[in-house]
């Protein structure tokens, strides 16, 4: 489990209160239109609700991220274990509301999740798998330091561009 607070962001456990919030972000199509679409939502409620009883022991998942300022849960994040071509890397995933967008917040939770995995997790390789026409998601991957790699095609034929850093290369990224 992993608990950060930036400037104006606190990633934290899931609570109750966050199963809806939770739910409407990943069944807006708007959302996950680079994501492979939206979910089910009463799948998503029943996982949720039992994430909240009992939250997985994996310190690789997404948290909900809350805005300080409102206390409102207005993005899910984190990192998650993706297997890819035999080898299991570990990927930085962001993902916020709507309204949240255009607000450096996604660049803002990446960063500290990154540093957080390089310093307190001995994580030494972080990835990022993008939809080529996820433009912003591109640029969010370049500000905290990753660079292209190559073009896959993942388990069921979509294209993702993968983005990397490496513990060593953090001192040169340019956000
Ligand atoms: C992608 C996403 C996380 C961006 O969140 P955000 O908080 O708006 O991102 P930030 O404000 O921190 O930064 C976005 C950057 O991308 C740039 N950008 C936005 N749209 C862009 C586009 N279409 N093409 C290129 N760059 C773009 C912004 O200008 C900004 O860069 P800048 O700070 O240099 O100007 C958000 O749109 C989202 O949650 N989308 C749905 C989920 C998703 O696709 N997640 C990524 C999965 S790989």
């Amino acid at each position: 489990m992993i608990r950060l607070e930036t400037e104006r962001l606190r990633l934290r456990p899931i609570q109750s209160e966050d199963v809806e919030p939770l739910v409407d972000l990943w069944t807006d199509p708007e959302v996950t239109r680079f994501m492979g679409g939206p979910r089910d939502g009463t799948q998503l409620k029943t996982w949720f609700e039992e994430d909240v009883i009992e939250p997985a022991p994996d310190p690789h998942d997404l948290w909900p991220v809350e805005e300080i300022a409102t206390g409102q849960v207005i993005g899910h994040c984190g990192l998650l274990d993706k297997e890819i071509e035999g080898e299991t890397e570990i990927e930085l995933t962001y993902v916020f509301a709507v309204p949240a967008w255009g607000k450096g917040f996604a660049t803002e939770i990446a960063v500290a999740l990154r540093d957080h995995a390089f310093e307190k997790m001995g994580i030494t390789r972080l990835i990022a798998l993008i939809d080529p026409d996820n433009g912003a998601s591109q640029r969010i991957a370049e500000k905290v330091g990753m660079r292209f790699e190559r073009d896959l095609v993942r388990p069921g034929g979509a294209i993702r561009r993968l983005y990397a850093v490496t513990v060593g290369e953090k001192p040169d990224a340019k956000p």
